[in-house]
């Protein structure tokens, strides 16, 4: 009898809503329509460097559709190239791309499907160049990676974090309070500028527009003056004022990108309060926006990426990633990717429609 061809899935980076519809489309169409042998790499490059992995039979990625989370594990941190080792306090980094190559071969992979961010892509990009056959997922709820319009996780984060300001307006409205609503993005303000439209945030605050913390004031006592007694402020974690920083809640030194951003609500907060003698509070959204299960949109958009990518794999598009481009699924190169991250275009046509309603961006 013939030997099945293997195909390998990865999960890298941080989780979002819809990882598991991804790995359920690859899976299952992997088994049920292509006849391929799965595996599940475990914990993300850490499984690669440790030689960690399962079987994956089409009853393991059964009823995982609308699960959070990752069911392969996975890790922020682990990258062969400059992968961390800690004894006590001592960190050092080694390169052990040559092991994990070498491990990545003797599975006897068709393909390696790397479902991740830049971080994990970026990675995935290296390992191609170094001889492995790899697919690329793209995956984050920052919705940040180029090459594509969009990414799943998104529109769940986007979801809950609407959710959220739904909920802070109610108990502002009523205590005649400013609200600061925190979401994360990374450097990217996708997260603050969808949920702070969807949810009739009267100030957002994004990275690409440094803000004017006067400007912000000066916003929230013209709705006062309105009778309006309350505001929301929706702001980004990477939100800088102007000539001013970002604030860095805490350095990941074992992380290939160390920064952990978090914190600029509360430093907002105190100078609104400050400026215009009304009593704020602030809420950080923070990991809430990772976890549960996905939206609807999610799902579907896994199981397209999903599916897709097998295709890829039958094609032998190796060294590129699946993506979507004005509503279709297209294919782009790796490389592409690893160049940094996408921003909010100053001229998004969402910051231009929010500021003909009277949304302040604080310039
Ligand atoms: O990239 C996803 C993300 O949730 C960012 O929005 C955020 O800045 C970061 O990860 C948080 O990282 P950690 O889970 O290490 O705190």
């Amino acid at each position: 009898m013939k030997k099945k061809k293997r195909i390998a899935i990865l999960t890298g980076g941080g989780d979002c809503p819809g990882i598991n519809a991804v790995i359920r489309a690859v899976a299952k169409k992997a088994i049920y329509e292509k006849g391929l042998e799965v595996i599940g790499i475990e914990d993300g490059y850490h499984g690669i460097v440790n030689n960690r992995w399962r079987n994956l039979e089409y009853n393991d990625v059964s009823g995982i559709l609308t699960l959070g989370g990752t069911i392969l594990g996975t890790s922020k941190t682990a990258n062969p190239y400059r992968y961390a080792i800690r004894r006590g306090d001592k960190l050092e980094f080694k390169d052990l791309s040559k092991i994990a190559v070498q491990n990545i071969k003797k599975l006897g992979l068709t393909c390696l499907v790397c479902i991740g961010g830049d971080g994990t892509l970026g990675i995935a990009y290296r390992l191609f160049k170094d001889g492995i056959p790899i697919i690329g997922i793209p995956k984050t709820i920052d919705n940040d990676l180029r090459g594509t319009d969009i990414t799943f996780g998104f529109d769940s984060a986007v979801w809950i974090a609407t959710e959220g300001i739904d909920r802070i307006h109610t108990t502002a409205e009523s205590l005649h309070r400013i609200m600061i609503v925190e979401v994360m993005g990374h450097k990217a303000g996708w997260i603050a500028l969808y949920s702070g439209v969807a949810g009739g945030g009267d100030v957002i605050l994004i990275p690409e527009i440094p803000y004017d913390v006067k400007i912000v004031a000066g916003k929230v006592i013209e709705r006062h003056k309105k009778g309006k007694r309350f505001s929301i402020v929706v702001i980004a974690e990477g939100a800088k004022p102007r000539g001013g920083d970002i604030v860095i809640q805490r350095i990941v030194k074992e992380s290939p990108d160390p920064i952990r951003l978090g914190g600029i609500g509360f430093v907002l907060g105190e100078q609104i309060e400050k400026i215009t003698g009304l009593e704020t509070r602030t809420v950080v959204m923070g990991h809430l926006l990772r976890g549960g299960s996905p939206t609807p949109f999610d799902r579907i958009l896994a199981t397209g990426l999903g599916t897709k990518a097998v295709d890829m794999i039958e094609d032998k598009k190796f060294g590129y990633m699946v993506g979507v481009k004005s509503n279709s699924l297209v294919t782009v190169p790796l490389k592409e990717v690893a160049k940094g991250p996408k921003t909010v275009p100053l001229n998004h046509p969402m910051i231009k429609a929010a500021r003909s309603l009277g949304t302040c961006f604080g310039d």
